[in-house]
């Protein structure tokens, strides 16, 4: 799928209320920026947002923050959120290598979805799953983690699940082909899931668990 360049990107970042333009001030303390002391779920690599805003709306006794690296995306991201006020959404516009700067002990859920595969050798630490990746989010998960994932690459899937038990992580649901499952596992699609969908090509999906 191509990405888009929006044309005054870091303006639409900038005037906007739901970019919070410097995550760091607000470690331990998301809680005080939603007013609440709701769950907190954030996404890595939120792209369009498609995903995150669906989740925001369907379920406002929820927190959301959506991460994503790139400006266009983003921006993409703060238009198709539209004109209905989401309270419990918030969007941060870099890099998800940084996020123990940006949050202590306080993420309830991490979802990551098709995102980037790194299938080569050399990439490896790169891929979200990563061991190093997994370390991070052991310091900002409050004391139980929890994982979902979504992606259309084996490569990833697999070396996701190797990842994860080596954590100790536990799997709730595993699906190889989550849009035929007989379970019916709830499920709100993202961007790059509905082209995928349309292209009958199957998605992993992963619940991952791990309790104190
Ligand atoms: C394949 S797209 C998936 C987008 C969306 N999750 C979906 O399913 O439609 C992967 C997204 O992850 C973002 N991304 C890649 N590496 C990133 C990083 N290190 N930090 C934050 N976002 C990243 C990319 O810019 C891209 O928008």
């Amino acid at each position: 799928m191509r990405y888009n360049i929006v044309k005054g990107a870091k303006e639409i970042l900038d005037n906007s209320d739901y970019v919070i333009k410097h995550p760091e001030n607000h470690k331990n303390n998301w809680h005080k920026l939603f007013g609440n002391n709701n769950p907190i779920c954030l996404e890595l690599g939120m792209g369009r947002g498609i995903f995150i805003i669906e989740m925001a709306k369907k379920n406002p006794n929820i927190n959301y923050i959506g991460l994503e690296l790139d400006a266009s995306q983003t921006a993409t991201a703060i238009k198709n959120i539209g004109l209905k006020k989401l309270n419990n959404l918030k969007i941060i516009c870099n890099d998800a290598s940084n996020i123990i700067n940006y949050f202590g002990k306080e993420i309830d859920t991490i979802y990551l979805t098709f995102s980037e595969p790194w299938p080569k050798k050399q990439d490896e630490k790169k891929r979200f799953t990563s061991i190093s990746y997994l370390k991070l989010y052991d310091r900002i998960f409050k004391k139980n983690k929890h994982i979902i994932l979504k992606t259309d690459n084996k490569i990833l899937f697999a070396s996701s699940l190797e990842n994860l038990s080596e954590f100790w992580y536990t799997f709730d649901k595993v699906s190889l082909d989550l849009h035929h499952d007989e379970r019916n596992i709830p499920n709100v699609m993202t961007d790059f899931e509905v082209q995928y969908y349309k292209e009958h090509r199957p998605i992993y999906y992963v619940d991952a668990k791990y309790k104190d």
